[in-house]
């Protein structure tokens, strides 16, 4: 079997499209424009390219933006009163703080302090249990939520399914746990999360209908490691040096793209699969976040 693509980048400007329209629909009724901070804290090049991108993507869709870069010395009560008043700033729905943060940074701390009506990330313990319990009044976190949707557009009901996870964190492994396993349409699924101390690794990811790669280790799925027709979405994003490549290094996801695009049914690629998707989400969030606030 040769896999299907799923074209992130084309689901993505679907929702996009759909998000444009929600936000032209609050100017027009409403007189309201929903508005996204974006903290960075430090100069990490990867996450200045996310935090441009998300910065970009508002103003492609006429979402207000405030992009905050603090130095990478910055202390707690620096980053602290900023979300302070960023959590009192009626322009501003949804705020977002990059991870990870430089190490003197609590960000546990820096977390529960943003006003859960406005963690458009889902990373506030408030949100966290909402959506663990299905309720629909908090918000999903980007990643796995555009993992559900990427499904869902592509025709694949995880109802029944075995979807076995592959990596345990708070942004992607655990909640993508929770949304896949709800008693709700497009999640119903069965689901394993295996991780760095999964004695049968192997063994588990075999048995995977639904194989969610997100460990951040370089094209660490190989073929030997999945069935034949299993649906497989690449969550990582490692830059693996490459002097052949103009700035040094390459892309890649956290599966063996080639030879695992032999045996599967559907694939991500990276990039151009989970990435956009989140972004995609993160938008549709801060219009939630907008709508919610303004009681619409
Ligand atoms: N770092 C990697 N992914 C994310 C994300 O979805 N949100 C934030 N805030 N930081 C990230």
């Amino acid at each position: 079997m040769s896999a299907q693509i799923i074209d992130g980048k084309k689901i993505a400007a679907e929702v996009n499209e759909d998000n444009r329209k929600a936000v032209s629909l609050l100017a027009r009724d409403r007189n309201l424009q929903p508005g996204l901070a974006v903290v960075l804290i430090g100069e990490d090049p990867a996450s200045q390219v996310y935090v441009n991108m998300k910065d970009r993507k508002c103003q492609e869709l006429g979402i207000y933006s405030e992009k905050h870069v603090l130095d990478i010395n910055a202390s707690m009560p620096e980053v602290l009163s900023l979300i302070d008043k960023l959590n009192k700033d009626p322009k501003i729905n949804g705020i977002l703080v990059q991870s990870p943060p430089p190490p003197q940074i609590d960000e546990e701390k820096v977390i529960e302090t943003i006003d859960p009506a406005k963690d458009v990330d889902c990373f506030h313990e408030r949100n966290v249990g909402k959506m663990l319990i299905g309720k629909q009044d908090g918000f999903f976190p980007c990643t796995p939520y555009g993992i559900m949707i990427l499904l869902e557009r592509s025709g694949i009901d995880p109802c029944g399914k075995h979807a076995v996870i592959v990596g345990r964190s708070n942004i992607v492994g655990k909640p993508m746990m929770s949304l896949l396993v709800q008693k709700a349409a497009g999640a119903n699924a069965t689901v394993t999360c295996v991780h760095s101390r999964t004695k049968n690794l192997p063994e588990l990811t075999r048995q995977a209908d639904i194989l969610i790669a997100a460990i951040g280790k370089p094209e660490f799925v190989t073929a030997d490691m999945v069935k034949e027709g299993v649906v497989v979405v690449d969550v990582g994003i490692n830059r693996v040096e490459d002097t052949d490549a103009k700035r040094g290094y390459r892309l890649v996801g956290d599966v063996k793209f080639d030879e695992v695009a032999e045996k599967a049914s559907f694939i991500t690629p990276v990039p151009g699969g989970v990435g956009p998707m989140t972004i995609a989400m993160l938008m549709q969030n801060t219009i939630k976040a907008c709508k919610m606030q303004n009681k619409v």
